[in-house]
């Protein structure tokens, strides 16, 4: 009998998860979908004088934490090692260095425990992080995922075994795009936050840029696409054109009327989707889903639709260890193999990969 076998109609299985994508070391402990502890450590710091994360020092970053964070999180948990059933560990997509680091580590550990292992897809588990916060979720759903790397409009049947692409950005993320805008203003890196703070104060309807792929063909062709780098040179244009005028640039109008601009478009497909799929769930995962407008326009609009929104809260929007034990845990009761112990990490993983093979 193989160990996923074994394993197959574990309902509360406890999972050891473990995220290494890029900055972020994250170690938790999940059982069945209740998380019992998680630590994450970053080196965000180290990047701030170079206006992006340098590979290198992240890998080694990751080097450097992963045993201390391991051990503050199985005594946050109050579990030793022994009790786990079986790790999760993010298989890509992300820094090759740094998913090297936590798939050797969270190889390490399962081969000395004797526990399978499953490498899982860090962008399906933006989205299922949140039934460690709502519970199960239900039958069908539609996911957006929002993050520094990632905007798509997945279908989701079985958050471990059936996720089904209908649109992503044809070319920045929507965090990405803020950073750039971020990084246009002056503002420090990373800019999301900051172009999302500075938003709060300015006002929405000042400036009207334009939204991607809303109008012609392309609307009907990309129903469900993203393109933010025709409203990142509008930005762009636009500031230009009052400084070379010698006129001050109203950063918060700026911040304001851009991330409208972004996410009008990102909930508007979203809620469409639900709407053309007969859907009645929506599910926000990733980093920018911290946004102070992705939130309150996806709420708005989700309750005009008659759609249930499930938003988890902000710290298990971010990059972290929870987001993958949830995944691990889910395949578990799902019943899915394990992964071989060879399987490589992949910097690309496609998103209708959600265990590495
Ligand atoms: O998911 P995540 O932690 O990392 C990736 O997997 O990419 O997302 C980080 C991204 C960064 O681009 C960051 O600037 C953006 O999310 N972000 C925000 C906010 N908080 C984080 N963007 C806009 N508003 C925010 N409040
Ligand atoms: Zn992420």
């Amino acid at each position: 009998m193989g160990v996923g076998t074994r394993l197959a109609g574990v309902s509360e299985p406890l999972i050891l998860g473990i995220e290494s994508t890029c900055d972020e070391t994250g170690v938790a402990l999940v059982r069945g979908r209740e998380l019992l502890g998680d630590v994450v450590a970053t080196s965000m710091d180290e990047y701030a004088r170079f206006g992006g994360i340098i590979p290198e020092i992240a890998s080694r970053a990751h080097l450097q934490s992963f045993v201390p964070t391991l051990d503050a999180a199985l005594t946050k948990a109050d579990v030793d090692l022994s009790e786990v059933d079986a790790i999760a560990v993010c298989a890509g997509p992300g820094l090759i260095g740094s998913l090297t680091v936590g798939i050797s580590a969270a190889k390490a550990l399962a081969a000395s425990l004797g526990k399978p292992i499953y490498g899982v897809n860090h962008v399906i588990g933006h989205l299922a992080v949140d039934e460690l916060v709502d519970g199960a979720l239900p039958e069908r759903a539609i996911g957006l995922i929002v993050s520094g790397g990632h905007s798509n409009i997945v279908s989701i049947s079985d958050i471990a075994t059936n996720v089904r692409e209908l649109g992503g950005t044809l070319d920045d993320a929507a965090g990405e795009a803020f950073d750039k805008v971020g990084r246009l203003l002056g503002l420090p890196y990373p800019g999301g936050p900051h172009v999302d703070r500075l938003s709060q104060e300015g006002d929405r309807e000042a400036i009207r840029f334009p939204r991607g792929l809303a109008a012609g063909k392309d609307k009907e062709r990309h129903r469900y696409d993203f393109s933010f780098s025709g409203l990142k040179t509008a930005v762009a244009r636009y500031v230009e054109s009052l400084e070379d005028d010698g006129q001050e640039v109203p950063k918060a109008d700026v911040c304001a009327a851009f991330s409208e601009a972004v996410n009008d478009s990102l909930t508007g497909k979203a809620v469409q989707a639900c709407l053309d799929e007969g859907v009645d769930t929506l599910v926000i995962g990733g980093g920018f889903s911290a946004n102070s407008r992705v939130r309150s326009l996806a709420a708005e609009r989700c309750e005009a639709a008659g759609i249930t929104l499930r938003l988890p809260p902000l710290r298990y929007c971010t990059d972290n260890g929870a987001q993958i034990a949830a995944l691990g845990s889910a395949a578990v009761r799902a019943g899915v193999e394990p992964s071989p112990m060879d399987f490589a990490p992949d910097s690309g993983m496609p998103l209708d990969t959600i265990i590495a093979l």
